[in-house]
């Protein structure tokens, strides 16, 4: 049986925008799950959504954060500042941010810093690429993802996550298959508990993304090493993700998780 709660995740990238945000509200104050959800907007609506979802058991949070805390850094946003407007996570390291705005294992390392300093989430992604896939990399790709954006922070006491991202699967409409989630799950649990240690290793949540949706998410939650899902495309229809929690929800038993 899983130790850790289940961690939904929608990344909405750049979509969305007010209509969304009031359907997505609408549809999930209605509901109630025992499952973890989070959903990561675009920043500038963050803030009316956490009002929004303030009572709700949903929890919203920011797409990146600043490596740097304040001062003369034109465009960025501190992790102190997210906290402040009612964010609870951070996606950092997602692969776009890594192609398209030359983001790497050692920015991924401060922004981890800072967002676990101002009391925020961090949901670390990692994965491979298709080549690096075909050539038999993935573990090699991760160690080092791994590694880098971890060693030496001070997760005493608080919450994190890791999520693995295969960039070939994202958006392509072909997900992993679960087996092949399983194994990589398992391999950085692994790894979690030679950069940290077994006890903390098992309260950090390894959530899978990339193609996935409501025909897909079941089998990917039911093996042992997924403790949940990133969801893109498929979280832009609020009908279609809020089926993806009740999926979760159902495979989850009612019993009190760790974390
Ligand atoms: P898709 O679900 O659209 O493949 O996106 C996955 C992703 O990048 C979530 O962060």
């Amino acid at each position: 049986m899983k130790t850790r709660s289940p961690l939904i995740v929608a990344n909405w990238k750049l979509n969305g925008g007010t209509d969304l945000i009031c359907t997505s509200v609408a549809s999930f104050l209605r509901q109630k799950f025992r499952v973890q959800i989070g959903i990561a907007p675009p920043y500038v609506y963050i803030s009316n959504m956490a009002n929004f979802l303030r009572n709700s058991q949903i929890m919203v949070g920011s797409q990146n954060v600043s490596k740097f805390e304040s001062g003369a850094f034109t465009g960025e946003t501190s992790a102190q500042m997210l906290k402040e407007v009612g964010c609870q996570f951070c996606l950092i390291g997602h692969s776009e941010r890594r192609q398209v705005f030359l983001e790497n294992n050692a920015s991924c390392h401060t922004k981890v810093a800072s967002t676990l300093a101002a009391g925020l989430m961090p949901i670390i992604c990692i994965g491979e690429n298709a080549q690096q896939h075909e050539l038999g990399l993935t573990k090699h790709i991760l160690y080092r993802q791994l590694q880098e954006s971890l060693l030496g922070q001070n997760i005493k006491n608080k919450q994190i996550a890791i999520a693995y991202e295969p960039i070939w699967a994202i958006g392509s409409g072909k997900a992993a298959t679960p087996e092949s989630v399983q194994d990589v799950h398992e391999y950085i649990f692994n790894e979690l508990c030679t950069i940290f240690d077994e006890e903390s290793a098992k309260n950090i949540r390894i959530i899978y993304g990339g193609s996935v949706n409501k025909n897909n998410a079941a089998q990917l939650l039911a093996m042992p090493n997924v403790d949940g899902l990133l969801v893109g495309g498929a979280s832009l229809d609020p009908e279609h993700f809020s089926e993806i929690c009740a999926l979760a929800n159902q495979i989850t038993p009612e019993v009190e998780f760790n974390s």
